[in-house]
């Protein structure tokens, strides 16, 4: 009866509200947003009761039944996913007004006049459909039988239940974002959970995560510990992920969500972007498009083990849960201390995959998600591909001297540097000994920083902290210190002798920290660090924690090394430093706070970094991502490649360099010195301005009969400059050229094309010097000249776009 009466009122409601002009929400995206702006007057502290409605409580409908928008006609849910610009009368009206009905159905009365004003929040408890509730926080013993807990906690004396209330909400209004904080408690047990959701003013992300505690007589056991979850329409959903590996990294995968459970997850220990990465998008307008249809995208801060989940377990709509991965990995907490989940990063999009990737770039860099976010990166050469751990003053002096006459700016000395008793000669000896190797640099670190000086460019060294090797003075003196299974033999990583070290234990940590101390202090001049990391957890053992809390180990490694970054960024600000693992096996936003950029991969072949760097804009900026001109044929692949294509390709992210410059050829050399100086020009379109991925290279074509071609660009904010990148991949003759629509742009001004980085010895292409109108450029689009008559290998060509 009461379901007949409220059905009534719904299609009454929605009759009356689109006579008025209002769209009904689809109400089914449902993580709150928050647009409270119009409620909220800086911090208040408001009581409350019981506020979170478990799932069994609200099943009697279908969401299915409730209403909908049509797919791509708009944000998807009034109060849901934050879309830029949405105002707080954009569907939460008619939200709130059935929310209030919905309530006042369920009698709950007591709830409206708790809350007051803030009708918001209840909002926030009660979106999906108006007559299903729907907790922001899913507990054991709280929920049916059908959907999954996001969090589950065995109490001191045995209980599994869960129940959590809210106590009272705080609002804080911050000068960069609005924070709502919930205070909760479970029904029974001295149980906490504070439940923090962050919406950012300039940039369309909401961040959610937990704190958890307890004064319990004894540790609770924490089974699983989402940093957040969200309900999500029915539909056609896909999700995207990237997966991929060591010198394959990146690979954007697209499946088709279906009943069951989609599970993404990664326990390499120490790394998580190898394999499967902490961050996914999902459509919910079928096979995602780049620049259109309605895109969710989610990023785990994290840099250990994760699992992200998608279930659909009943016919009523979606579920996703991420956050630490449990497996192994209960985490023990005692009373009165208190577990912090890793923060979950939501952004959502009508403007397709590329929205999402623009949103997730912003954040980074104004959010205080990568370091020094919006700082001009140097261009830079590495030594590690030109002369591996061959490294002699002479080498390193001679390599000083090439970036410095091609314009760079910075010289990397790689791994090779370092050792005593043990060498540094291969990957098998010597980490944790980090003392120059005399043999090698006689002169020592001053001579080689001296040069730089004298060259006008700064200086750089790579460290990998966190290992050491069973060949070195530091293993000998601390065998207590590597992560080891008590009784067991040690499994050895890279080299055949390769070892963690217990990041849990604070002594390690000041070993990390005094290691990087005496370094930039006794050398001031280091400007730059490439902090590598090529080791799994493999002996998931510590001495320090104690054997009742070794399932911690996971956790509070990472927690252990993101305190020793904490404290090297406290001391040194300044300091860029690189985040490199194996490549880019630590590409994400639980360390990127700490690092100015990271290393995308090991395989440096410019033709397959193509592809990796498309996957990995997916989520990160391009002056984060350190991508670098490589020798041909390349080492790993054998491939041969035209340097004004590798130029082009290490242009379009933080360009630099990595091979043996003294074994360039003369147009090798000159190519390189146009497209430092043309890079400088553009750089700061490049590393800050908004990218549009035009066509993916993993876009299939029928190759022959057309090229095959990869194009992205930058707009700044102004749009009034513009860089296009357009790569051809296959070149055969005769075949037909491809047209690439420009995006970004506006369509009332006129923009005169420029080519950049003109191939040495050739003329800039018939398209430098014309002009066209934004409309022109992003409906019809260009021809860009990349097939010949005679076809080249691996044509590209830069283009700029500039309206005055
Ligand atoms: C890892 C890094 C490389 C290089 C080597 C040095 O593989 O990814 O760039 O620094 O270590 O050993």
């Amino acid at each position: 009866m009461k379901r007949i009466f409220l059905s009534i009122c719904i299609v009454l409601l929605s009759l009356v509200m689109r006579s008025q002009g209002y769209e009904l929400p689809s109400a089914t995206v449902a993580y709150p947003s928050f647009h409270t702006s119009a409620m909220q007057t800086g911090n208040t502290t408001l009581p409350s009761s019981d506020i979170a409605a478990p799932f069994s409580d609200s099943t009697p409908s279908s969401s299915s039944k409730g209403p909908r928008r049509a797919p791509g006609s708009g944000h998807s849910g009034g109060t849901t996913i934050t879309t830029p610009g949405a105002a707080i009368g954009d569907g939460l009206i008619p939200l709130l007004i059935i929310s209030i009905l919905y309530m006042l159905m369920k009698g709950i009365k007591r709830l409206l006049l708790n809350y007051g004003k803030n009708l918001a929040l209840c909002v926030c408890l009660i979106v999906g459909t108006p007559m299903r509730a729907i907790e922001m926080l899913p507990t054991f013993g709280d929920i049916d039988h059908i959907h999954l807990p996001a969090l589950i906690v065995q109490h001191a004396d045995g209980d599994q239940t869960l129940q959590l209330r809210a106590q009272d909400t705080t609002y804080i209004d911050h000068a960069q974002y609005k924070e709502t904080v919930i205070a909760t408690k479970d029904l029974v047990q001295p149980f906490f959970v504070t439940i923090h959701v962050r919406q950012w003013k300039n940039v369309p992300i909401t961040e959610t995560w937990y704190e958890i505690s307890h004064t319990e007589k004894k540790p609770v056991r924490l089974q699983r510990f989402d940093s957040g979850y969200l309900p999500l329409e029915n539909g056609d959903l896909y999700l995207v992920h990237l997966h991929g590996n060591w010198a394959g990294e990146a690979v954007p995968t697209v499946e088709r969500l279906t009943r069951g459970i989609k599970t993404i997850r990664n326990s390499d220990g120490a790394r998580n972007a190898h394999l499967d990465a902490p961050e996914v998008m999902i459509s919910l307008d079928g096979v995602p498009q780049e620049n259109s249809g309605r895109v969710l995208g989610a990023a785990l801060c994290w840099s250990g083990n994760f699992e992200i989940r998608v279930a659909a377990t009943d016919e009523k709509g979606f579920h996703f849960y991420a956050g630490i991965d449990p497996m192994a990995s209960e985490y023990i907490l005692s009373p009165k201390q208190t577990f912090t989940t890793p923060h979950l990063a939501y952004t959502y999009s009508n403007e397709g995959m590329g929205g999402v990737s623009r949103a997730f770039h912003r954040w980074a860099r104004t959010c205080g998600m990568m370091h020094n976010g919006n700082a001009i990166r140097s261009i830079l050469l590495n030594s590690w591909e030109g002369i591996y751990f061959d490294i002699t003053e002479e080498r390193i002096i001679a390599m000083m001297n090439d970036i410095a006459a091609f314009g760079g700016e910075l010289f990397v000395m790689d791994d090779g540097w370092f050792g005593g008793k043990y060498q540094r000669n291969s990957d098998d000896a010597a980490l944790g000994d980090w003392i120059v190797d005399t043999r090698k640099l006689p002169n020592g670190l001053e001579a080689l920083t001296q040069a730089a000086k004298d060259r006008h460019i700064r200086f750089g060294i790579w460290i990998e902290p966190e290992s050491t090797n069973t060949l070195s003075e530091l293993y000998e003196q601390h065998p207590e210190w590597v992560l080891q299974e008590r009784g067991r033999e040690l499994k050895l990583g890279r080299g055949g002798t390769q070892l963690v070290l217990d990041m849990t234990n604070p002594k390690v940590q000041d070993f990390v920290f005094n290691m990087v101390d005496d370094l930039l202090t006794k050398h001031p001049e280091i400007a730059y660090i490439k902090w590598d990391a090529n080791a799994s957890i493999q002996n998931c053992g510590s001495t320090y924690l104690s054997r009742d809390k070794q399932s911690n180990l996971y956790i509070d490694y990472h927690l252990g090394l993101v305190k020793t970054l904490e404290r090297i960024r406290a001391k040194y600000p300044d300091v860029v430093i690189q985040n490199c693992a194996s490549g880019g096996g630590r590409a994400n936003y639980g360390l990127m706070p700490y690092f100015d950029e990271f290393w995308v991969s090991d395989n440096n072949d410019a033709l397959q970094r193509v592809y990796i760097q498309w996957g990995t804009s997916y989520f990160f900026p391009s002056n984060a991502m350190a991508q670098h001109i490589g020798g041909s044929p390349y080492l790993m692949t054998g491939r041969t490649t035209p340097i004004k294509f590798r130029c082009d390709v290490a242009m379009s992210g933080r360009l630099g360099m990595e091979l043996q410059p003294a074994h360039m050829t003369d147009e090798e050399r000159a190519q390189c010195t146009t497209a430092f100086k043309d890079y400088k020009e553009l750089r700061e379109l490049i590393q800050l301005g908004n990218l549009y991925r035009l066509v993916s290279p993993f876009e299939p074509v029928p190759v022959v009969e057309q090229q095959q071609v990869a194009s992205l660009m930058y707009v700044n904010d102004a749009k009034d400059h513009a860089v296009l990148f357009a790569y051809g991949l296959t070149s055969f003759m005769k075949q037909a050229s491809r047209r690439i629509r420009l995006a970004g742009l506006d369509p009332d001004r006129t923009y005169s094309l420029r080519e950049r980085n003109v191939r040495h010895g050739e003329q800039p292409c018939a398209l430098d010097g014309q002009s066209f109108t934004g409309a022109y450029l992003m409906s019809v689009g260009l021809d860009i000249p990349l097939s010949t008559e005679y076809a080249i290998d691996y044509p590209s060509r830069v283009i700029e776009l500039t309206n005055n």
